[in-house]
């Protein structure tokens, strides 16, 4: 089962955290992994592992939010059986402390940037039969989460987006999914805390942790087995829809 020998898939942000289990498991399931990440040095690194481990793939070095780069990228590729939409930014703050520029930065990387990915992607599934697409939402865009403000803004957007291909596009063979992860460890989770909570790292760690009612975040392999089960034959009647992977989170929270 979940095996995805022939198949050719795309990870957005595989150089890094989530992308990058998706990018190892994808290649160790026997598909041909591109990786695309604004990172050239990270890709490099990611393919460096799974050719280690016997496994196939590329990197393209790209900024998501760049349609014209996006698009060049894709048509080099040429077919895609699996498109992971999994680069993204985090930002903290509320309506006020929201400057206009962090806003629309957070807009064009994870909002632009995952339309970039369907707008270059869905016409080269639809000429190949078909293909899957899972985008990586947030429980953000589930709760109210506090100091969210246009991190839940792009997240919600994902879903929307998500929803509208697998409308669109349900007899072209292509099914389109979201999962909205709570807190994972990676270095986007290490990165903002260092940036705001300098000083006080250890304590909002736990903090974090804690806010997960299972009692810990989640691992990067969690969510990238989840996201291979969606991209695999086995899901092959779920389309339209959004998984929680969260520890509990959203429905166990009192
Ligand atoms: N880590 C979490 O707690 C968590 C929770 C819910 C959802 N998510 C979502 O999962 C996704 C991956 O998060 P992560 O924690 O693995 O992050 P990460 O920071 O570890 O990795 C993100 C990768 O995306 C790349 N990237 C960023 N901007 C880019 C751009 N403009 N163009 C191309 N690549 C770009 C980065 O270089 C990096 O390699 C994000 O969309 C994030 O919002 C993460």
């Amino acid at each position: 089962m979940f095996k995805l020998d022939g198949k050719i898939a795309a990870v957005t942000g595989g150089g890094s955290g989530i992308g990058r289990a998706v990018a190892k498991v994808f290649a160790k399931q026997g598909a041909t992994v591109h990786i695309i990440d604004l990172s050239a040095e990270n890709a490099q690194q990611v393919l460096g592992e799974i050719e280690a481990a016997a496994g196939k793939g590329f990197t393209h070095a790209c900024d998501v939010s760049n349609q014209q780069q996006v698009n060049e990228i894709f048509q080099k590729i040429g077919k895609i059986d699996i498109l992971v939409n999994n680069a993204g930014i985090s930002h903290i703050g509320n309506v006020e402390n929201t400057t206009e520029e962090d806003f629309e930065k957070v807009f064009r990387v994870n909002v632009k940037g995952v339309y970039n990915s369907l707008h270059a992607v869905v016409p080269i599934m639809k000429a190949n039969g078909g293909g899957v697409i899972v985008n990586l939402s947030s429980i953000a865009a589930l709760v109210g989460l506090s100091d969210r403000f246009a991190y839940s803004m792009s997240k919600g957007a994902v879903h929307a987006m998500s929803l509208s291909v697998a409308r669109d596009y349900l007899h072209a063979n292509i099914r389109s999914n979201t999962i909205s992860p709570a807190r994972v460890h990676t270095p986007f989770v290490d990165g903002f805390i260092a940036k705001n909570y300098a000083g006080k790292e250890q304590e909002m760690f736990e903090k974090l942790s804690k806010s997960q009612p299972i009692g810990r975040m989640g691992n990067v392999e969690e969510i990238a087995n989840l996201i291979l089960f969606l991209s695999s034959d086995e899901a092959s009647f779920i389309t339209g829809n959004d998984y929680s992977i969260d520890g509990g989170f959203v429905k166990l929270n009192t």
